[in-house]
């Protein structure tokens, strides 16, 4: 039988490659994102072998409810998620001061607070069928200094890492593997939806990497179960440096490299 994949934000992006090319690996999908036409647009233009399904459900995952009826829907469906891809996300760009703290609260919803709640139904059943993987897709940002445009991003990216570790430690002996998958710069609709696409001009083009080839790193890091995955090796060897360069030489480098996001 087909394994299938569960991807949250799988309309655009990161989420819709890794869908595409799990399709080509014989999953069977079910995509979730918010915008219904959106979705619907994109299960028509994967191309699925014969003997695999698609189906999709609309949700807003700034909505409490929104893992639950997920759930729901794959489990009144009979479809046992063997992987979970959770991989929904944007950015609060603007000065911390001037957001008004809904816009807080529902970013930490989609970014993290559904994203346990999703892996907890999901963890439970793997746990009854003998294991599944959960692919995080987190970002360079969880080791990268803290940035002037988008105060919260950085660290709720270190606690999906975090997370991640968390439930290897507890789940690797049930066959459930997690893995934290951190790209840097990645061509999507994220930028534009983010507010950020001006910072996004900027970035050098050597450092914009596409969303096929971070999608075909993380699929196969998360399908061998290893616990991080950095996409590409431009970022391997930045996140390298954040790790082993003094934090004082940051400035020196980061506003040309990253531009808007790290002034002092
Ligand atoms: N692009 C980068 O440079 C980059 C780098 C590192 C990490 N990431 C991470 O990669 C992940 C995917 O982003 P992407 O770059 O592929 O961006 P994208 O092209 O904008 O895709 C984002 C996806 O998330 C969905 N989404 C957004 N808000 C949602 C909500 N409230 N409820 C349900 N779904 C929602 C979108 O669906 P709708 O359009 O229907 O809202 C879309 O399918 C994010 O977690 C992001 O943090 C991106």
């Amino acid at each position: 039988m087909n394994p299938t994949a569960l991807i949250t934000g799988a309309s655009s992006g990161i989420g819709y490659e890794i869908a595409k090319q799990l399709a080509q690996k014989g999953y069977n999908l079910v995509l979730t994102a918010r915008q219904p036409e959106k979705l619907e647009k994109a299960k028509a233009e994967l191309s699925l072998p014969t003997g695999q399904f698609v189906a999709t459900l609309a949700a807003d995952l700034h909505d409490p409810e929104a893992p639950q009826k997920i759930y729901a829907f794959c489990s009144e469906n009979g479809y046992t998620i063997n992987l979970l891809v959770n991989n929904a996300g944007y950015a609060l760009a603007g000065a911390f001061h001037q957001t008004a703290m809904e816009e807080e609260e529902r970013f930490l919803r989609v970014l993290a607070i559904s994203v346990i709640a999703l892996t907890k139904l999901v963890v439970k059943d793997m746990l009854v069928h003998d294991g599944g993987k959960i692919m995080f897709i987190s970002s360079v940002a969880a080791f990268a200094p803290p940035s002037s445009i988008q105060v919260l991003y950085g660290p709720v990216k270190t606690f999906v890492n975090r997370f991640s570790e968390g439930l290897n430690l507890n789940y690797n002996s049930s066959s459930i593997f997690a893995t934290a998958v951190c790209p840097g710069y990645t061509i999507t609709n994220f930028h534009t939806a983010s507010g950020v696409q001006k910072e996004m001009d900027q970035v050098p083009r050597f450092m914009k990497k596409s969303a096929e080839r971070v999608a075909k790193e993380a699929i196969e890091a998360t399908l061998k179960g290893k616990k991080v995955c950095v996409p590409t090796k431009t970022f391997k060897l930045i996140v390298f440096l954040l790790k082993v360069v003094p934090k004082g030489l940051f400035p020196l480098f980061s506003k040309r490299l990253a531009p808007g996001r790290y002034q002092d």
